[in-house]
């Protein structure tokens, strides 16, 4: 089992701040960072520091505790005043990962419910900080519900691939697609992971196959280019990866190069399992085609690591991400359930059993 704690909240509040494994060092340094105010959040966010969805979303409700923090002698007015600065500021950070949003929207609700409740500015601070935690710990409980949901797909002697990091590193808990690996391997059975290095941060190369070695499971790291080969080898039983965002027609947003994945598992006929969590869905989204794609520097992907690769002056597109449309998805693993084979109505369907509201609309985008 992992044992890597990405990050938590130190200390009470007012006074605490946030300690998060360095991510951007691995593997070769592990080092905690202090992050004690919300610019300092939103560069850790940006930088990479800490990343994956429901790790983001974590991030961001507890570095809107560190704006609002010491506003407990503060009106109510100039509580909710900071939160919602705090928000925005905050929302900034990325764009495509939506527990971000999820977490932000969380926490200015239970802000707006507390004061009209009657709370003075201390009562709505002491209530932010309640609910930072129960994130915290949600994503937890989601990730091991995950986790044992998956491990039913997984059977001894099953060897698994992987993109990007959807880890413990990417949570708070055990992880997204990599939970029902540990689970499994908790449960005895044999398994082994094929992760891709995932150009051009290598999340795989420097963070799966780091966590994977240190939680005792077999690993083996292949460039991203192998992927089709190590499929037409037969090599591969399953790929599970994670999402950054979910549409409500169950198109999944993940790591550029997850929808190369999905298009060799298909034609090499191995299943193809999204594991993430409800707070991933956004459902305002009909389609995956509107889920916003980060575009990162260009500096990425000619300099990666500070040695250049590419010629000076060369032009460069580095989306971040890309959408697998759901006819390519063989299961998603959400803590309410698998959903096989999804659609928007077993998509709709899950919220539902999660208890997340949202509005039914027809579709608005061409299948
Ligand atoms: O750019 P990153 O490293 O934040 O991208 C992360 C991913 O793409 C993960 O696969 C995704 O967030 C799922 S995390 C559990």
């Amino acid at each position: 089992m992992t044992s890597v704690q990405t990050l938590c909240w130190v200390g009470d509040s007012p006074g605490g701040y946030v300690e998060m494994v360095e991510q951007t060092l691995l593997p070769l340094d592990y080092e905690l960072l202090a992050v004690r105010t919300v610019p300092q959040m939103v560069d850790a966010i940006y930088r990479l520091a800490v990343r994956g969805a429901p790790a983001i979303g974590v991030a961001a409700a507890y570095g809107l505790m560190l704006g609002v923090q010491d506003a407990g002698g503060e009106s109510a007015n100039e509580v909710l005043r900071r939160t919602e600065d705090c928000a925005t500021t905050l929302a900034a950070a990325r764009p495509t990962a939506v527990n971000l949003f999820w977490a932000l929207d969380r926490m200015k609700a239970r802000a707006a419910r507390d004061a009209a409740a009657g709370a003075n500015g201390a009562g709505i601070v002491s209530g932010l900080f309640e609910e930072a935690h129960a994130i915290y710990h949600s994503d937890q409980d989601t990730c091991r519900r995950m986790g044992d949901i998956g491990a039913d797909l997984i059977a001894d002697g099953n060897t698994l691939l992987t993109h990007c990091n959807a880890g413990a590193l990417a949570t708070a808990g055990m992880g997204t697609a990599l939970a029902p690996i540990y689970r499994a391997h908790e449960q005895g059975k044999r398994v082994a992971v094929y992760a891709d290095e995932t150009r051009p941060l290598l999340q795989g190369a420097r963070i799966t196959s780091w966590e994977l070695m240190q939680a005792g499971i077999d690993v083996t790291l292949i460039a991203d280019t192998a992927m089709a080969r190590v499929m037409s080898e037969g090599r591969i039983d399953a790929v599970f990866v994670g999402s950054d965002r979910n549409a409500r027609d169950a198109d999944v947003c993940n790591k550029v190069g997850t929808y190369a994945v999905a298009l060799a598992a298909q034609a090499h006929y191995v299943p193809f399992y999204v594991v993430a969590p409800l707070s991933t869905v956004d459902p305002s989204l009909d389609s995956g085609e509107l889920i916003p794609i980060e575009e990162r520097p260009a500096e990425e992907v000619t300099c990666g690591f500070g040695k250049r690769t590419a010629p000076e002056g060369v032009r460069v597109y580095n989306p971040a991400f890309d959408v697998t449309p759901a006819r390519l998805v063989r299961g998603i693993v959400t803590e309410v359930g698998l959903i096989e084979h999804p659609t928007m109505a077993k998509m709709e369907a899950a919220l539902r059993a999660g208890g997340v509201e949202f509005q039914s609309r027809p579709r608005t985008t061409t299948p």
